[in-house]
């Protein structure tokens, strides 16, 4: 099964998307990470896409459809997979269209987290993960069992993503209205679009999603 998470930035798209990877061995493809990992490995891609990143535009779509494409040929992805953060424009929604033709591969449904945008601010800003696992925290909403040590591996060493400022979410916002969610009728067109309702609890906005892909 696959299938594309939209929502603004901090709908919850990254943590439902990883519960989804560890409940139901889906793949989850974040454009978002894959950038960070080439910003990380200092890449040439990483090197154009730091800039823009800091500053919450977009990355070019060319890059970001180039890096999404080499991933979607990775074997691993036919375990299905989850789009997280892709796509964002509708250049974007385009080439997703084209690749999947060429691949073979097909969506099986389109998921809107609906949030009110004054939460997205203070879920971002108060958002953290372990160094070490990647696992998701945030200062208010999910905080560590233990304070200071990751309930999945125990590292004690945290960290917060530089693009997680009130100035620079306040772009991503700006991008969102004005470039993603346009796109949202382009899948409505698709009949596949499904609406959770995003200022749930995190567990209750999981059972939302797993009810979709369970067809209940
Ligand atoms: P990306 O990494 O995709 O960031 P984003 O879309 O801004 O999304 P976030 O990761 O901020 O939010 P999320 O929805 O995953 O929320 P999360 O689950 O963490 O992109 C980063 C940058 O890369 C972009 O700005 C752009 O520059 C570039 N980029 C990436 N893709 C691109 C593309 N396709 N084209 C061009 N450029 C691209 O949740 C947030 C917090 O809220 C967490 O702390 C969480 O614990 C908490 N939370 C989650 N759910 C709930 C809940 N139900 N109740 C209470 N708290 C909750
Ligand atoms: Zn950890």
């Amino acid at each position: 099964m696959n299938i594309i998470l939209l929502g603004p930035p901090g709908a919850g798209k990254g943590t439902q998307a990883s519960l989804l990877e560890k409940d139901r061995g889906m793949v989850q493809l974040s454009t978002g990470d894959m950038l960070r990992a080439a910003v990380a490995a200092r890449s040439e891609t990483g090197l154009r896409a730091k800039a823009v990143m800091d500053a919450g535009g977009l990355v070019s779509d060319e890059i970001v459809t180039g890096i999404l494409s080499e991933r979607l040929d990775q074997p691993d992805v036919a375990k299905g997979f989850i789009l997280d953060g892709y796509p964002r424009t509708a250049a974007q929604a385009e080439s997703l269209d084209r690749l999947l033709a060429e691949k073979g591969m097909k969506l099986d449904h389109v998921i809107e987290l609906v949030v009110d945008e004054e939460a997205l601010v203070d879920r971002i800003t108060g958002r953290f993960s372990c160094a070490s696992c990647g696992e998701g925290y945030h200062d208010r909403y999910k905080q560590p069992k233990v304070e200071g040590v990751c309930d999945v591996c125990g590292s004690t060493a945290f960290k917060r993503r530089p693009d997680d400022n009130e100035e620079t979410v306040r772009n991503r916002l700006v991008e969102y209205r004005a470039k993603t969610a346009p796109i949202l009728p382009h899948f409505e067109a698709t009949g596949l679009v499904r609406r959770v309702d995003g200022m749930a609890p995190m567990p209750e906005v999981t059972r939302a999603i797993e009810a979709i892909l369970d067809g209940r």
